[in-house]
Order: C-alpha cells, then sequence, then structure tokens
C-alpha cells in the first residue's frame, strides 16, 4: 500500500541532500513523495538551528502541521509528524514537550534508522538524536533513476559533514557534531549513478567542504583537490562544485584544481565573517584579514575569473564602528559577486552567547549598510557580463511558454526562447540584458544546436 511523504526543508543544502536520501530510504517502505502537507501519511520537518528565527519558524509551522493532523484523524486518517535536522538535535525530546502532535524526533546522524523509528512511533513516541558510531550514508538507500531524473541536472553530493572549527558563534560542531568524512570509492560510485541517470551538475556538500580527507583506495588521506580529480573524469559531469569552505582548509591541492580543471566551476563561497582582526580572533576564525586577501589573491592568479561570494555577521559581541569599518573597507577590496549577510543571533551554549551584545538598533544599521554595499557589488558584477557569451546548463522549463531556464557558471539563472531538447546540455548564451537576480540571453549563434554530451565533457 503506498503512503504519503511530505519533507519540508529549511536552512543549507545540506538539509535539501538529507531530504532526499530520507525520501529514498522511505521509498521501499512504500512512501510516495507528495507536494502539500494536506494528503500527506507522514510529515518530516528538516530544520535548522543556526540562527534563532530559523529554528523557532519550525515552532510556528508545527502548529499548523497540528491542525493538519487533527483534521486527519476526524476522517479516520492517522498522520505522523516527525522533526529532523539541526533543531532535533540540539533540542530532542524538548520538541515534544513544546508540541505534543509530534511522533518522531530524528537527529541527522540516524536518518538510516528511520524505518525502524516509524514502527517503535506506532507504540509511542520515538526519539533518536544519538551520534551512532555506524556510516549512516552506507546504511541509507541510493535513488532510484527516475528519483533522480525528477530532482533534475544539477545534484548534490555530502561528502563530509561536521566541524571541528567551533567558531564561537556557531551551533554546528554541537549539533552536526564532530568532522567525518566519507570514502573516496563511495563518492566516486554515487557521482557515477547520477551521471548514469542523466545528472551533469555535481555540488559536493559539507559543513567544512575543504577540509575533506576521505580515505583513498590505497588507505591515505585524500584532498577535496585530489577528489575533483576523480569526479572530473566522469563521462557526462561537466560542472562541479563546492559548498562551504573555510578559509584556513583551501589548500595548494584545492587551489591547483581551480587552475587546472575546467568542470570546476569559477565560483567560490568563501565566508569570511567579518573584516576586523580583533572580531576574526573573538570569533576564534584561526586567520586575519591579511591571510584572507591573501588567499583571494592567490585563487585569483590560479583561476582569473573565479568570482567570490560570502558570508558576513555584523554586531559580533564587541563589534565597535572601527571593527565594522573594516568589514566595509574588506569587502571593497574583494570585489563579491553575492553575499549573504546575517545580524549576530546568540546561540545557546555557545561561547559567545555568554558575551555582551551589541543593541540591536545598532545591529539593524550595520545590516542596512553591509547590505547596500552587497546588492552596488553584486550590481556592478552582474552588468559586466552584458555583451558577453558563456556557457548555460540548462535545467528546466521557464515561466513562459517556449522559455527554458539555464544556470551561468557564476550560478545565475538565465531564462532563454530556446527548444526544450536543449535541458540537461549545455550551450553558449549572449546576454543581452540583466536583472537584479538573473541573465536574460539569447543562444549563441554557432550553438543553435545542442553540444553533444561528449564534446560538452571534453570527454
Ligand atoms: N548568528 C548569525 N549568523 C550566524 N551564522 C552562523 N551562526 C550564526 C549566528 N549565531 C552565519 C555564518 C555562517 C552562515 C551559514 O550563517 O555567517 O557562515
Ligand atoms: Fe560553524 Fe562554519 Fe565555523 Fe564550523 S567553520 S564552526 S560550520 S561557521
Amino acid at each position: 500500500m503506498t503512503k504519503k511523504l511530505y519533507v519540508k526543508s529549511y536552512g543549507c543544502q545540506m538539509n535539501v541532500y538529507d531530504s532526499h536520501r530520507m525520501a529514498d530510504t522511505l521509498a521501499p517502505e512504500g512512501f510516495v513523495e507528495t507536494a502539500t502537507p494536506d494528503d500527506a501519511d507522514l510529515i518530516i520537518l528538516n530544520t535548522c538551528h543556526i540562527r534563532e528565527k530559523a529554528a523557532e519558524k519550525v515552532y510556528s509551522e508545527l502548529g499548523r502541521m497540528r491542525v493538519l493532523k487533527q483534521e486527519a484523524a476526524l476522517q479516520g486518517r492517522d498522520v505522523k509528524i516527525a522533526v529532523a535536522g539541526c533543531v532535533a538535535q540540539a533540542e530532542g525530546a524538548e520538541i515534544i514537550r513544546r508540541e505534543r502532535a509530534v511522533d518522531l524526533v530524528v537527529g541527522p546522524q540516524s536518518y538510516h534508522r528511520l524505518p525502524d523509528m516509524l514502527k517503535r512511533a506506532e507504540q509511542g513516541k520515538a526519539i533518536d538524536t544519538e551520534f551512532p558510531v555506524e556510516d549512516k550514508f552506507a546504511h541509507l538507500a541510493a535513488p532510484s533513476h527516475a528519483a533522480t531524473r525528477k530532482r533534475g541536472v544539477s545534484a548534490f553530493i555530502t561528502v563530509q559533514e561536521g566541524c571541528d572549527k567551533f567558531c564561537t558563534f556557531c551551533v554546528v560542531p554541537y549539533t552536526r557534531g564532530a568532522e567525518v568524512s566519507r570514502p573516496v570509492a563511495r563518492i566516486v560510485a554515487e557521482a557515477q549513478r547520477l551521471a548514469d541517470a542523466g545528472v551533469r551538475e555535481i555540488t559536493l556538500l559539507g559543513q567544512n567542504v575543504n577540509a575533506y580527507h576521505g580515505e583513498d583506495s590505497d588507505g591515505h588521506a585524500a584532498t577535496l583537490g585530489c577528489l575533483m580529480h576523480r569526479l572530473a573524469e566522469i563521462p557526462g559531469i561537466a560542472r562541479l562544485r563546492y559548498f562551504t569552505s573555510h578559509p584556513r582548509d583551501m589548500d595548494d591541492d584545492l587551489i591547483a584544481a581551480h587552475r587546472d580543471l575546467p568542470a570546476l566551476m569559477p565560483q567560490l563561497h568563501l565566508p569570511v565573517q567579518s573584516g576586523s582582526d580583533r572580531i576574526l580572533e573573538a570569533m576564534n576564525r584561526h586567520h586575519t584579514r591579511a591571510d584572507y586577501l591573501r588567499l583571494i589573491e592567490r585563487l585569483r592568479r590560479a583561476r582569473p575569473d573565479l568570482a567570490f561570494s560570502s558570508d558576513f555577521i555584523v554586531g559580533f559581541p564587541g563589534e565597535t564602528e572601527d571593527d565594522f569599518a573594516d568589514t566595509l573597507r574588506l569587502m571593497a577590496e574583494v570585489g563579491y559577486a553575492s553575499a549573504f549577510s546575517f545580524k549576530y543571533s546568540p546561540r545557546p551554549g555557545t561561547p559567545a552567547a555568554d558575551l555582551d551584545q551589541v543593541p540591536e538598533a545598532a545591529q539593524d544599521e550595520r545590516l542596512q549598510r553591509l547590505q547596500a554595499d552587497i546588492e552596488r557589488q553584486q550590481a556592478a558584477f552582474m552588468s559586466a557580463y552584458v555583451g558577453q557569451t558563456f556557457d548555460v546548463l540548462f535545467e528546466k522549463h521557464g515561466r513562459h511558454p517556449g522559455q527554458i531556464v539555464g544556470r551561468s557558471p557564476y550560478l545565475q539563472p538565465v531564462p532563454v526562447v530556446a527548444p526544450a531538447s536543449l535541458i540537461g546540455e549545455i550551450a553558449p548564451v549572449t546576454i543581452t540584458e540583466v536583472r537584479t537576480n538573473s541573465l536574460i540571453g539569447t543562444l549563441a549563434q554557432a550553438s543553435r544546436q545542442a553540444v553533444p554530451l561528449a564534446e560538452a565533457v571534453g570527454a
């Protein structure tokens, strides 16, 4: 008998990947994914704990899910509600105390135990927030070809989880645990399966992805740069990306991979958080402003067209106007293609939560100034592309008839009027117009036809 599964992801792309893997693992149990919670038999909220707002969102959503569950019960339908992800890990049984409608609480390291937990949930509440010794990835089911195709031509693979850096603002080392890397052979096999199902672009994920040190077949630890070389050899895989990196772990191998691998896209998310040495030290970031700027310089030498993005935190405890001015100056020096910025949010159990906080009004004001600068930089970056031609990987149908949408090497969506047969293919597009978050273009003359697969991957 088929049952319906609704999974909602919050927060980072790692949660999106995990949500897919939970669905894959529940598929052999008869669960089929549905796009709305209204007719679901099992609702999973895959949550984020990184900032207070993200965590609180979950409880308001749970309130709505409780109403759905009560309505279904009146019609004789049993609906189970599960909370997964980092809120589950951080708050555990407390979630059920706050919201009785929740049946399961499952931490990110225990997803492979979901089928078993569902059986337990028939008898009462089921909670699992352990950090088990077995590798969950070895137990999570692989997606079927059909499931992969439905998810599109760009896919994620988690290659590393957890973090040992202990930045003083961050909950990740507590919710995701110590750093663990998956072995090279397993990742290559997963990439191969994705490629066989038509995937053309793979983004490697990890909370601290460039700290990757998975075991290679010779028993030694492989670097992320080395893993990239292996993945670039897989026929069909035309684009590689990785996310999120720590400046300290940007090693020579990885910088060389940016120089040597055309498949490694020229876009790098390299969060700096602050431009002030004093604040970087208080954040326990293990690098200075000068280290970061030198690194950007080295990367640009390796790959001159590399575009950078970053995360910034404003109003970290102790941040003065001068510290903040240092952040704005660093931004101007680097010239980012885009950036995310956040007000500091104290997270229970992290060292910075106990320090004297910057008043909210100052945080708000700094955030606005930073965001205005980010918008200016982003607009300057985008406008430089008018008239240029670059490869676009087409992913799906567009909003208008006859239109398909792809992504530029720099991740912007590019809607183009072109045949649907180009979906899954890479073709050069000339940019004619720039919108805030997308680039409008036309297929370049030379390639009104799809680039054959073998050519596109350089095979
Ligand atoms: N407050 C504000 N922003 C935070 N981030 C992580 N923890 C916090 C916090 N406590 C931001 C960092 C990180 C991004 C994923 O979220 O900038 O890079
Ligand atoms: Fe959190 Fe990233 Fe710092 Fe790790 S490196 S503690 S995930 S901000």
